[in-house]
């Protein structure tokens, strides 16, 4: 949700932007804008993306040193080059960028045309620059004075990055709910909305906390609270690398991580998994494992693809640890009145850690006594900073704006939590313990195997390309993953598709079915099998298509559906992991056959900062 980007050091400025901005764009890509400072402020801002902003770069001056870039998620005002960031104030003394979204700009803005304040655009971010502006010149405040005043006086989210033109060597930061990042270079600094673009230039970076300032020059970093108290700014070390954030000859980024699968499972179990295979030791719930154990309760809370893997974490609970679960929307959760108590465990699971909603959910959930936990992707991120404990998912950077290899690793988060829990309160045996264990070892091998029928997926891909719908069908910890297949298939390929229950079809999606109607299946092998198996009958009946995940060796649903994908045979648990697998190759290629931009689908941002 809107990328940032800043640089203050002896370099021009003008490439690292760029180029941090091209990392960022997954963020959202509405429009671009890039701000060098030197003498006074030159700003070049697009409707478009980031290829756009580089080609009217090509008769602009490019110098500076210093410098800001923004990519923009539309929120106030449409998007067009006047609501681009950068923004200049009125009287053009600051400029600014702005990720999240500023509450009370209508009355501020009120306020401010009292004062002879005129504005280009719509957005709120224009207000904020405005805001400082007023306050610096009616105050005879410095800049970062001004900065804090402001902040102080605006309700919502924002990173932001200012400069003033009266100040020109310094860049101002500050953050309440959007995360930012500072780069800690030789004489030099850097300022991202995460760390991807950090990577190419150092690995010292310094994580905002909410409510901080810096002040950067190039030889100082100055890090305060809002109250003015002076910060000792903690530096970590980044365990990434810049391999990790390139396409390595994909040709999109989505197509790379489901590829990635097997090693990511791999890297969420591995050390996890004790090595003659008899434990699992999760580091980061050691301190709250004894309120885990006894948990009478555990809500699940996440959005999008997270919450996805949360429905599928509530069938493991339930199954291994005979714990109820609910899976809530953290969106929907944050404004109940939910009843929580001191023993509630919560589990809070997000890729990027930043997702507004699942971050507010945490925070009531904190507020109401339960223990919090996460389950997160982006190590340092804030979800992982605000919760009591928790485990990352080890996946690596996720790019694709249609999550992937995030929601295997997650599934195989919760899989080794409720094993865990349910070893301890005595409702899975030792050997059964070990058996799933010994299975969850070989499903980076199975997965590769799914992955090897990319081809006949492709196959199915042409064929129906061009239906305007699809329904998803999977009974029990299936449904979730019929869920899933259907969000990547309408995300990155808009057409429109609904997951369901199999069972409920008959409630309803059986009125859509036709001979033109593509319906995807979830039939691997499980206790509702043969249920399953008689849902398709009745789809075949009314001539749907049906295209059946199957297990390996079926031989019942391979002959009444129109296609099927094998995926080899292993527990129903981790049949997910590998029946997800098709679901997005499928996605992945209708969506390139239909000319579709696959990792940066329109009006979609890969992390949502804003609610
Ligand atoms: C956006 C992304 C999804 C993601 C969801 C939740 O909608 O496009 O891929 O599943 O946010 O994000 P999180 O980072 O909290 O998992």
């Amino acid at each position: 949700m809107c990328g940032i980007v800043g640089y203050i050091g002896s370099k021009d400025a003008y490439p690292i932007l760029i180029n941090g901005l091209k990392r960022l764009e997954y963020r959202g890509y509405d429009s671009a804008g890039v701000a060098l400072i030197s003498e006074g402020f030159n700003v070049q801002k697009v409707k478009g993306k980031v290829v756009d902003l580089e080609v009217l770069g090509v008769s602009q001056s490019k110098a500076g040193t210093i410098g800001m870039g923004h990519t923009r998620w539309a929120t106030h005002g449409e998007p067009n080059e006047i609501n681009a960031h950068p923004h200049i104030s009125f009287r053009g003394h600051f400029t600014l960028v702005h990720n999240g979204i500023i509450e009370n700009y209508s009355s501020i803005r009120k306020h401010l045309l009292t004062r002879g304040i005129e504005f280009l655009g719509e957005t709120d971010t224009e207000v904020l620059v405005n805001l400082i502006e007023h306050l610096y010149l009616e105050g005879d405040l410095t800049a970062e004075q001004a900065v804090q005043m402001a902040c102080h006086k605006v309700s919502g989210a924002y990173g932001i990055v200012v400069a003033c033109k009266n100040e020109p060597d310094q860049l101002i930061a500050a953050r309440k709910g959007s995360p930012l990042v500072i780069g800690v270079g030789d004489g030099e600094y850097y300022l991202a909305s995460d760390a991807t673009p950090l990577i190419e230039h150092t690995n010292n970076v310094i994580y905002m906390n909410d409510d901080d300032v810096a002040i950067i020059r190039r030889d100082e970093l100055v890090l305060r609270t809002l109250k003015s108290d002076k910060l000792q700014p903690k530096v970590t070390e980044l365990d990434m690398s810049i391999g990790e954030i390139d396409k390595e000859g994909f040709d999109f980024f989505m197509l790379k991580e489901i590829f990635e699968q097997p090693r990511s499972i791999q890297d969420t179990f591995r050390g996890r998994v004790l090595s003659d295979l008899s434990g699992i030791q999760l580091g980061g719930l050691l301190e709250v494992l004894p309120r885990l154990y006894k948990a009478p309760r555990i809500i699940i809370t996440a959005c999008g693809t997270s919450w996805h893997a949360g429905l599928v974490g509530e069938y493991f609970f339930e199954e291994f640890a005979r714990v109820p679960v609910e899976v809530e929307y953290s969106s929907e959760f944050r404004y109940r009145n939910p009843i929580l108590n001191g023993q509630d465990i919560v589990i809070a699971i997000s890729q990027s850690g930043e997702t507004a909603d699942t971050l507010a959910a945490i925070r009531l959930a904190k507020e109401r006594g339960s223990t919090v936990l996460g389950i997160c992707n982006v190590v340092g991120s804030s979800i992982p900073r605000e919760t009591d404990a928790g485990v990352y998912t080890h996946a690596g950077p996720e790019i694709g704006v249609a999550s992937t290899k995030a929601f295997t690793a997650q599934v195989t988060v919760l899989f080794m939590m409720a094993m865990l829990v349910g070893r301890n309160n005595g409702n899975l045996s030792q050997e059964k313990f070990e058996a799933l264990i010994r299975e969850l070892v070989n499903i980076p091998d199975k997965m590769r195997k799914v992955l090897e029928k990319e081809q006949d997926i492709m196959k199915l891909a042409e064929i129906y390309k061009d239906a305007p719908n699809a329904l998803y069908l999977g009974r029990g910890v299936f449904f979730p993953v019929a869920l899933e297949g259907a969000l990547k298939l309408k995300e990155i390929s808009y057409i429109h598709a609904e997951g369901y229950p199999a069972a409920e079809m008959k409630h309803g999606p059986i009125a859509l079915v036709d001979e033109n109607m593509p319906i995807v299946v979830v039939a691997t092998k499980d206790q509702t099998i043969d249920k399953v198996t008689s849902n398709i009958q009745e789809i075949k009946a009314r001539k749907g298509k049906v295209i059946a995940i199957v297990s390996e060796g079926d031989t019942e649903i391979t002959a009444i559906a129109d296609h099927t994908i094998e995926v080899p045979e292993t527990f129903p648990e981790f049949s997910v992991l590998l029946g997800v697998v098709p679901l997005q190759l499928f996605a992945y290629h209708v969506a390139v056959l239909r000319g579709c931009d696959v990792d940066q689908p329109r009006n979609l941002a890969k992390s949502v900062t804003v609610e």
